[in-house]
């Protein structure tokens, strides 16, 4: 039975960055109940084990494999919810950040399919995040920008109206492009030692850092594998990781500290 009663219903669920510790309750409960899981390259499999009575279906990208065509994916979920089945589309991180859960709902509508949204941990912020970088911190930005990193027409518009350090500007999609993006940013004059941070496979056992300046971005050779998934923070609060992921204080340093 789905959540509606015995109507077809789909779900477009975020399955957040890949630790299963960050899926919300409303997303595990909805894996649980789903009878037919079609789910994306970037979600994990300890996220998928979760739909142990459902159909699963891999339907993006992986491995050099091409991906299951969009409206072939649109006309799979409309059949089965109609065929009165629990459908739950699964989507790394959030599926309305960069994620397309927009066109798939707007589809979904068109077609008269019931269907809700469960929102995700984006990678926007848990990559920075699990790399020890908040997004904002007072003094240093009081704003993130997150931009898609796949086509230089959609984020050099974006890019070249900040001013420079005004904002954290993090990128998703961008390790291909990263040189152009570092070009776009020193030639509207931000600092060339703006420190950037490259957080890859965050939350998975293969997770990595890489951090440099916005001028190293632009000359670097790829630092991680061919195939890793990476998100591109770049802004003063880079710098924060070192000192929130040092060790506390010790005791004696902190009574010596005091008497000091
Ligand atoms: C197609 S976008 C989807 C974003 C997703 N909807 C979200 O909210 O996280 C995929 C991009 O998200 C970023 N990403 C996803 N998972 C990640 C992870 N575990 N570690 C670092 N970046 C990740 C990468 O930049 C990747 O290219």
């Amino acid at each position: 039975m789905t959540p509606n009663g015995s109507r077809g219903l789909v779900s477009l669920v975020g399955a957040g960055p890949g630790d299963r510790a960050l899926l919300t309750l409303g997303a595990a409960e909805r894996l649980r109940a789903a009878e037919l899981v079609l789910y994306d390259a970037l979600v994990s499999p300890e996220v998928i084990e979760l739909a142990s009575r459902a159909q699963c279906f891999s339907v993006g990208k992986r491995a050099g494999r091409r991906s299951v065509p969009q409206n072939t994916i649109i006309r799979v979920m409309i059949r089965a919810s109609r065929r009165g089945r629990h459908v739950v589309r699964l989507k790394g991180g959030d599926p309305f950040v960069l994620g397309r859960g927009g066109e798939e709902g707007l589809a979904l509508r068109a077609a008269g399919i019931p269907f809700e949204v469960l929102q995700g941990v984006s990678a926007a912020i848990a990559a920075p995040a699990l790399a020890g970088i908040p997004v904002t911190h007072r003094g240093l930005a009081s704003g993130f920008v997150v931009v898609s990193g796949h086509d230089e027409s959609s984020y050099a518009p974006i890019l070249e109206s900040l001013a420079p350090d005004s904002a954290t500007v993090v990128v998703l999609m961008g390790l291909t492009q990263r040189r152009t993006i570092a070009r776009c940013l020193l030639d509207r004059g931000w600092p060339p030692d703006t420190s950037v941070a490259i957080a890859s496979d965050a939350a998975t056992p293969a997770a990595h850092t890489w951090t440099g300046s916005l001028e190293q971005l632009g000359r670097t050779a790829s630092p991680h594998p061919q195939d890793a998934t990476g998100t591109i923070i770049i802004g003063a609060v880079v710098d924060l990781a070192t000192v929130l992921a040092s060790p506390p204080a010790t005791d004696a340093a902190q009574t010596a500290e005091g008497k000091g």
